[in-house]
């Protein structure tokens, strides 16, 4: 079955996820973002390579981050930034996802950038548009958030240069995190050393080992001698039910502490996709330390979507 992110060349036309996407495309992406990081020094922080062109920001769920670096992202390009208001649009008159695109089409757009808590709807709407349009998922549901794990695998190249000899643990709610599921996918490709996923049981997904994945959940265990780690917030949102005793009890025993911190290599990198729940996940203490890698991530952010909207345009340098 063709790549639905390929066109008929096998060049990127969608981003949707990082699952199916070779290390060749992976490292295009990350050196056409290194290419652009030093734009963010200059006066004038923009090139002309999306000038005329459109993007659509359609965010159906809440966010910070992915949401403003698309924006400055597209901006810097010199794309023309259309932020949809969903809960002001004709989505809450009842207007279904497929005619809202349609309409906007209609309205001449290039780019659009999605995110949705049904899990596939970047795929569907990629599906639905003319060859020229070109779909970016931000995050759908529990299944994929490309550009931040495509971030999350530009930041660990900036800190430690090499994958293979790397050990990162994933700590927390793996299983609602489709930030977890994306890095693991672009780690795996990449050919870091090992993936541990540390967590309680009730958090894991099943098929964590299938995926080479080696699975801890005792966090002291898990942490030992690891050169990356990557926190990730617990997803009440996404919990059916009580998954965890407390708050509390959870921070006791998956909580990253200093203390904690101290089992991994002594020049181990935080990182963490944000939001984050301080003394929850992560203790301030940890979260604001030096080892602490995580606005690095959101600056980052910026370079890699621009990497990837002018990779999909077929505008990059
Ligand atoms: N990491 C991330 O997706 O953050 P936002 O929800 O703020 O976009």
């Amino acid at each position: 079955m063709q790549n639905p992110q390929l066109n008929k060349h096998g060049e990127l036309t969608h981003l949707l996820s990082t699952e199916g996407l070779s290390k060749n495309i992976i490292t295009h992406i990350l050196d056409t973002a290194q290419s652009f990081v030093p734009l963010a020094e200059r006066d004038i922080k923009k090139v002309p390579l999306l000038r005329g062109k459109s993007v659509f920001n359609l965010f159906f769920e809440n966010s910070t981050r992915t949401r403003t670096t698309f924006e400055i992202a597209a901006k810097r390009l010199s794309a023309d930034v259309y932020n949809l208001n969903i809960n002001s649009s004709s989505t809450a008159k009842g207007e279904t996802l497929l005619d809202t695109i349609s309409n906007l089409t209609a309205m001449q757009a290039d780019i659009f950038v999605v995110r949705h808590e049904a899990s596939g709807a970047p795929y569907l709407i990629a599906q639905h548009v003319e060859p020229h349009i070109h779909v970016v998922n931000a995050g759908d549901g529990r299944h994929a958030h490309p550009t931040q794990a495509l971030l999350d695998m530009y930041t660990i190249r900036h800190f430690k240069k090499d994958f293979s000899n790397l050990t990162v643990a994933i700590v927390g709610d793996i299983l609602h995190s489709r930030v977890a599921r994306s890095d693991i996918h672009a780690l795996t490709t990449l050919g870091v050393a090992e993936i541990r996923a540390i967590g309680p049981l009730t958090l894991l997904p099943e098929g964590l080992e299938q995926m080479g994945v080696r699975v801890f959940t005792n966090m002291a265990e898990g942490l030992k001698g690891v050169d990356v780690v990557i926190m990730l917030r617990l997803q009440h949102e996404r919990m059916k039910g009580a998954l965890l005793p407390s708050s509390q009890e959870y921070f006791k025993h998956y909580g990253l502490t200093e203390e904690k911190l101290a089992l991994a290599k002594s020049d181990a990198i935080v990182m963490h996709p944000g939001p984050m729940n301080r003394g929850v996940e992560i203790d301030s203490a940890v979260a604001d330390g030096p080892q602490a890698v995580i606005l690095n991530q959101v600056t980052f952010g910026i370079a890699v979507r621009m990497a990837v909207m002018s990779i999909v345009a077929g505008a990059s340098v």
